[in-house]
C-alpha cells in the first residue's frame, strides 16, 4: 500500500492541527486543490479527534497519522481510522510492531536506512531532508542503496521540491509549506487550495513521463 500511496501522491500535506475547528475545511481544501493523501500529525492534542473525523466525513482523502513516536500511538491512530503512519524516526520496536503495516519508517543515516530495509521498509522517510544534505545527500547513496526509496520531508516547499522529485531514489515529497499558518488563523482555505494546486502541477511538470495526472489527484 505504501508503494501505491507513494507512486500516485508524489506530494502529500504533513498536516499538524492546533484547532480542530480547522481540520474539516483545511483537508477539504487540500482535496480540492488535488493533494488527497493527508498525514496528520500526532503533535497536538486534537490530532487523533481530527483523524477520525477526516477518516469519516472526507471520502476523497487517503487520512494517515504522522509523528508516530510509539506503538501505542499507533494503535489510536489505526483506531481513528489512519490508513498509513509515519514516523520521523525508527526503533527496533516500532519497526517490529508495524512490520505488516502501511509504515513510512524515518531515516536520516545510512545505518538507518539498512536496518530499516533489513526490517522489511524499502520505502522510507528521509527527515529532516534539507538539513541532512538534501538531493546531493539522496544522489549519493542513490547507488550503495539502490533498492530503497524515500519520501523526503522536512524543509520542502515549492522552491525545491522538483528537485527532489528528479532525484532517482525520491518517491515523494511531503511538508507543510502549502498551508502556512497564517492562512490556517485566517481561513484563508481558497489560497491554500491555490498551493496545493500549484504542488500537483510542479509534480506533473517534474515527472511529464510518469506521473499520470488522474492518478495524481485520485
Ligand atoms: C515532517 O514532519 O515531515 C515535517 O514537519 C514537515 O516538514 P516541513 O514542516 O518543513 O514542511
Amino acid at each position: 500500500m505504501i508503494e501505491q500511496l507513494i507512486r500516485h501522491h508524489p506530494v502529500i500535506p504533513v498536516v499538524t492541527i492546533d484547532d480542530l475547528e480547522d481540520a474539516l475545511p483545511l483537508a477539504e481544501a487540500l482535496v480540492a486543490g488535488g493533494l488527497t493523501a493527508l498525514e496528520i500529525t500526532l503533535r497536538t492534542p486534537v490530532a487523533i479527534e481530527a483523524i477520525r473525523l477526516l477518516a469519516e466525513e472526507v471520502p476523497g482523502a487517503i487520512v494517515g497519522a504522522g509523528t508516530v513516536l510509539s506503538v501505542s500511538q499507533y494503535e489510536q491512530a489505526k483506531a481513528a481510522g489512519a490508513e498509513f503512519f509515519v514516523a520521523p524516526g525508527a526503533t527496533a520496536t516500532l519497526l517490529k510492531a508495524l512490520a505488516a503495516q502501511p509504515f513510512l519508517p524515518g531515516v536520516s543515516t545510512v545505518s538507518e536506512m539498512l536496518r530499516a530495509q533489513e526490517a522489511g521498509f524499502n520505502i522510507q522517510k528521509f527527515f529532516p531532508a534539507e538539513s541532512l544534505g538534501g538531493t546531493a545527500f539522496l544522489r549519493s547513496i542513490a547507488s550503495p542503496l539502490n533498492s530503497v526509496k524515500f519520501c523526503a520531508t522536512g524543509g520542502i516547499a515549492a522552491d525545491n521540491m522538483t528537485d527532489y522529485l528528479q532525484t532517482s531514489n525520491v518517491g515523494s515529497v511531503g511538508g507543510s509549506w502549502m498551508m502556512p499558518k497564517t492562512l490556517v488563523k485566517n481561513g484563508q482555505w481558497s489560497a491554500i487550495t491555490e498551493l496545493a494546486q500549484q504542488a500537483v502541477n510542479l509534480a506533473i511538470a517534474a515527472r511529464p513521463a510518469s506521473v499520470e495526472p488522474e492518478k495524481v489527484i485520485g
